[in-house]
């Protein structure tokens, strides 16, 4: 079922590049400050999905908070558009690891709750419009009604993909968004994501620790080493779209993989630290 506005939600959004420029961050602990981003630039651009990937505790979800505005950079700058990102703003839609979705909302008050905040105010009918094609697109129909705790974990998650993608947002930032989900079904939530980018064309900013992930999503891959974390290597995935399950198994694919493994894996020749100490500073 379509209604006779959906045309009008659908609309291609007016997406902007993320920049980020050179940056830093270091965070103050009780006796010293740990350096966490060393002057990382790449560019997210316009309407191109972009998939950070990297060992845990590099930084990754610390690059999101601060394209995300929760966080600001300690030295360079982080650019939407041409604006300097400096707090929180609602064109900015941020899907989390966890379910970020109101269990005491249903599944189509929470898509719809976006639009009923000032900053996104649709009117009563460009709401159900709305609401009705991201359910449509996320594979909810028949659960509008139902409460979260109703579904299972990867409907949770469109859920809270379908939320930020209704307020149609000028930059989309997904924090592993699949990782709490088991190999099936996250391979479900790629080929629904891909098919979602692949109509719509958002700038997404994704991170994942999986470089298979990654790949199979994304125009560009940027991979990042361990802390003190700078971009290794940024990567054009030049594999045709639409991309489907044989795409993975193309030599294409499979040489980039291995590709990214390898640049993943190498040491960090200036550093021995290992992910489970703080301790970025000792040496044998
Ligand atoms: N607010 C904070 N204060 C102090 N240290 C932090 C803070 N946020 C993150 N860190 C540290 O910064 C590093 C990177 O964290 P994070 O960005 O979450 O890594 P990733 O998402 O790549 O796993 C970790 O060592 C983490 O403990
Ligand atoms: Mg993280």
């Amino acid at each position: 079922m379509t209604t006779t506005t959906s045309t009008d939600v659908t609309h291609e959004a007016t997406s902007l590049p993320i920049t980020f420029d050179a940056v830093g961050m270091s965070f103050r602990r009780p006796d010293d400050r740990l350096q966490v981003l060393e002057d990382c630039s790449f560019e997210v651009p316009s309407g191109e999905f972009v998939s950070v990937v990297g060992p845990s505790g590099c930084g990754k979800t610390t690059l999101l908070n601060m394209a995300a505005g929760f966080l600001r950079p300690t030295s360079g700058r982080v650019r939407v558009g041409t604006d300097v990102v400096e707090g929180p703003h609602p064109s900015r839609g941020v899907v989390f690891q966890q379910y970020a979705v109101f269990p005491w909302l249903t599944v189509a008050r929470n898509i719809e709750f976006g639009l009923t905040l000032r900053a996104n105010r649709r009117s009563r009918a460009d709401r159900a419009a709305i609401v009705d094609h991201y359910v449509e697109v996320m594979g909810l129909r028949g659960f509008e009604s139902a409460y979260p705790k109703e579904l299972s974990g990867g409907m949770r998650q469109r859920v809270a993909i379908a939320r930020a993608y209704a307020t149609n947002p000028r930059v989309l930032l997904m924090d592993e968004p699949f990782a709490a989900l088991d190999a099936q079904t996250r391979t479900f939530m790629q080929e629904l994501l891909h098919g979602t980018q692949q109509r719509e064309r958002r700038t997404v900013l994704f991170i994942t620790h999986s470089v298979e992930e990654a790949i199979f999503l994304s125009n560009r891959v940027v991979v990042m080493g361990a802390r003190p974390a700078g971009v290794r290597e940024v990567v054009d995935v030049d594999i045709a779209f639409p991309r489907d399950a044989e795409t993975r198994l193309t030599n294409d694919f499979i040489d980039l993989r291995r590709h990214l493994e390898h640049v993943l894996h190498q040491p960090t020749p200036s550093s021995n630290q290992s992910e489970s100490s703080h301790d970025t500073r000792r040496n044998p």
